[in-house]
């Protein structure tokens, strides 16, 4: 008998963990709807052979960790108790919260209880910001699904599984590398694992907007083009669209598709830019339900060589950066942590940043909107990808989709780019041209680049060629001249890019201990950046094209591919700021160029 009910007990257990097909898109806009934030203190513990998730079929009460058992007899025996393991305040990186997990790639299971009042007639999503880098969630014992990918969000309807009173939710958060991820095996940043982005539960309407779009009708500037999806396909509903300032209110009604579109002809919005940064309050309504959002309206476009923002030739004085904070140096999470780097970056001189090397957080995206920075978004399609695997390219399709989903209303952003500094191949060529061609299928308001790049000169003559050029729209490459090669030659230096479109610098620039002082050609002196960044400023300058650079990098950030002591201490030192916020002297060459580049 006995066996009979602990092989009936194993079967529920086993079930319980059963994939509910929960995921569903995240919604647009995700930060106006009817939220409970899950963001606060989460218990957490190391399993290093992950044993909670593969071994639970042995003892699932033992080792199903997603299960948060508790001994119901003296007698039982469970090898886990989150209510006594550590705590973190989520979001957040391990590898900052916890020094013990500085190094730490593997699995950490977190878990959350809450309070949750069920509400009649809605429906419950579970967001997440995002997860580094796999994440398998369940909720009350249930799995929720599995998500790939560290930076871009992901959802999951959990109205079945809610409990009136007190509920937990359990994630298996992985960040190992493998070769054959998004990005792969090595990259130049730290591997923050975690819960790093907020976690929300959502209540929604039954049948509720999932999705939107607005924009300017192509490169016109007096008319709109207005897209409502619902999450069900249901025809006749009608949505109510109101932009006040433009005194706009318009109602669609929706088809078999769940779907609805209007272009709104004579308006005449102001146009949104880094010196006028105009954002219109914008209002969606459908039944019971209102989203409030603030759009801005521009266009981005390219004519031979030039840039043309709002038909206006525009030079992107850009930096690169990363997504980690000012001074603590961890994974940047909020609006707070951006605004500290898009101040850094205005006092600069600079209208544009360049977000290396993934897709950042929304809050970012909206900060940068509402500051008038100009956005290049990119996904870490970054150097020696697996691309001839076919789930490589899925993942990086989905994460590609995902951003565009997301930020496809944020006027900010101009540029997607599909990847950074990957080595010339026939299978590289068809990952990246299928990725190029749905992104501008995807938004065809945008533009597409990438980050190519040209290692070395002949002659001095340094010549840009890749296949990749016909399909984006903005020709961008790296390079390193004064730093990985040719360190005194930056002023012989010729640069030949044979195509009609134009041209950015998406990284150049050289490693400076702040601090540290010397002959300019003592290598990590401050004095040896700034050399090389007046010598670099004055070469770029006689690009014929040139409508932008992204000197790399903003301030120094961590990488475990920068050990040296006593100068990287495990920090890649090419910032123009240090890790405590210091400005070095290259910082105050670059602003200077940037200056006399404004007029
Ligand atoms: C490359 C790469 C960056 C890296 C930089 C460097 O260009 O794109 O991610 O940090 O070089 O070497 O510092």
């Amino acid at each position: 008998m006995r066996k009979k009910l602990f092989f009936l007990f194993t079967l529920l257990m086993v079930t319980a963990r059963c994939v509910m097909a929960a995921e569903v898109p995240a919604p647009q806009n995700i930060y106006a709807r009817d939220v409970q934030s899950l963001n606060g203190t989460w218990n957490y513990f190391v399993d290093v052979q992950e044993q909670g998730y593969y071994d639970y079929r042995m003892n699932p009460v033992k080792w199903g960790y997603f299960m948060n058992a508790k001994p119901k007899r003296p007698s039982d025996l469970i090898e886990y108790d989150f209510d006594k393991s550590p705590s973190m305040q989520i979001p957040s990186d391990w590898n900052t919260a916890d020094e013990k997990l500085f190094f730490y790639e593997g699995t950490v299971w977190f878990r959350r209880l809450f309070d949750f009042q069920k509400k009649e007639g809605k429906r419950t999503l579970l967001y997440f910001g995002a997860v580094n880098y796999e994440a398998i969630v369940f909720v009350n014992g249930q799995e929720m699904g599995k998500h790939v990918g560290g930076f871009t969000p992901f959802c999951y309807d959990v109205t079945d599984v809610l409990k009136e009173g007190e509920n937990f939710v359990v994630v298996k958060v992985d960040n190992k590398r493998h070769a054959d991820n998004v990005p792969t095996r090595i990259f130049d940043w730290w591997n923050y694992g975690g819960i790093t982005r907020d976690v929300l539960l959502v209540n929604v309407e039954d049948t509720y907007m999932e999705d939107y779009t607005l924009h300017l009708t192509g490169k016109t500037t007096g008319s709109i083009d207005f897209a409502v999806q619902l999450s069900k396909k249901v025809a006749g509903e009608k949505v109510t669209l109101t932009i006040p300032g433009l005194k706009v209110k318009k109602t669609v009604t929706t088809d078999a598709e769940g779907k609805a579109s209007l272009t709104i002809a004579k308006v005449k919005p102001q146009l949104w830019s880094p010196e006028n940064p105009k954002l219109y309050a914008v209002q969606l309504q459908h039944g019971a339900e209102t989203i409030k959002d603030e759009i801005g309206f521009r266009t981005i476009e390219t004519r031979g060589k030039q840039l043309l923002l709002n038909g206006k030739p525009i030079f992107l004085r850009g930096v690169c950066t990363h997504e980690e904070t000012a001074y603590t140096n961890r994974r940047a999470n909020c609006a707070a942590d951006a605004d500290t780097l898009i101040a850094w970056a205005k006092s600069m001189n600079c209208n544009f940043l360049r977000l290396a090397h993934y897709p950042h957080n929304e809050h970012a995206i909206r900060e940068a909107e509402r500051k008038g920075m100009l956005l290049w978004a990119e996904i870490p399609v970054y150097w020696t990808i697996s691309w001839n695997n076919p789930n490589t390219y899925n993942n990086a399709h989905r994460q590609l989709s995902d951003l565009i989903s997301r930020d496809k209303n944020r006027a900010a952003v101009i540029i997607w780019s599909i990847a950074n500094e990957t080595p010339h191949s026939n299978a590289r060529d068809n990952f990246l041209s299928h990725l190029a061609t749905s992104a501008k299928e995807q938004d065809p308001t945008r533009l597409i680049s990438m980050a190519m790049e040209v290692l070395s000169a002949s002659n001095y003559v340094n010549r840009l060629q890749d296949n990749m050029n016909q399909y984006v729209d903005v020709i961008s490459f790296n390079q390193y001249v004064g730093w990985y090669r040719d360190v005194n030659d930056a002023k012989k230096m010729k640069w030949e890019i044979p195509y009609d479109k134009p041209v950015i610098i998406s990284e150049f620039g050289g490693g400076a201990k702040e601090g540290l002082h010397g002959a300019a050609e003592q290598r990590w002196t401050e004095e040896f950046q700034e050399r090389l960044y007046r010598e670099n400023l004055d070469m770029l300058d006689k690009i014929e094209g040139l409508a932008g650079t992204c000197p790399w990098v903003l301030k120094d950030f961590r990488s475990p591919r920068r050990p040296l002591p006593e100068i990287q201490d495990y920090f890649n030192r090419k910032g123009l700021f240090s890790d405590q916020g210091k400005r070095k002297r290259a910082f105050y060459v670059l602003k200077e160029w940037y200056e006399k580049k404004k007029k």
